[in-house]
């Protein structure tokens, strides 16, 4: 068992109904859930893998594959799609080069498809990380990526 996963598991009691917080650390630490780092949540709750991996599937919030450093997350949602979410998405897929689902290869940006994200009123939204970007232009999201490239990370 890798040293991380040993220092998340030493302040939990190793049971069942600890899952959604054991999970929610190790994709904090690691960025997402490995199979290996899911067998390891099994053994330590001693749940069976199924109800493991069934907790994990059920929440959107939880990856299984390595995301980019800015997890980008388009709102799909009938508000934003109502004010024009389908061109903010082109906009972003031109300008980092990646489409729905997909990580660019220096691993800087990965972009996903969500439901509402809760911040009908800003719409059209998309979230980067933790933050919420609203009422976005295709120029807007334009400026924010070049922005964000030229290591300015304080474009609001
Ligand atoms: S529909 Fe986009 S935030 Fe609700």
């Amino acid at each position: 068992m890798s040293n991380d996963l040993k220092y998340i598991f030493s302040s939990f009691k190793g049971k069942e109904e600890e899952l959604i917080p054991i999970l929610q650390k190790v994709q904090k630490t690691k960025g997402f859930l490995s199979d290996d780092s899911m067998e390891e949540i099994a053994r330590f709750t001693k749940a069976p893998m199924s109800k493991v991996f069934g907790v994990a599937t059920f929440y959107a919030q939880f990856k299984f594959k390595p995301v980019g450093e800015k997890h980008i997350m388009c709102c799909r949602g009938t508000a934003c799609h109502v004010k024009g979410a389908t061109r903010i998405q082109e906009e972003i897929e031109n300008q980092l080069g990646i489409k729905e689902g997909e990580t660019s290869g220096d691993m800087k940006h990965s972009l996903e498809d969500v439901a509402c994200i809760g911040a009908c009123g800003l719409a059209p939204c998309i979230m980067i990380n933790e933050e919420v970007k609203g009422r976005l232009t295709p120029k807007m999201v334009n400026k924010l990526f070049e922005e964000k490239d030229r290591g300015n990370q304080d474009v609001k």
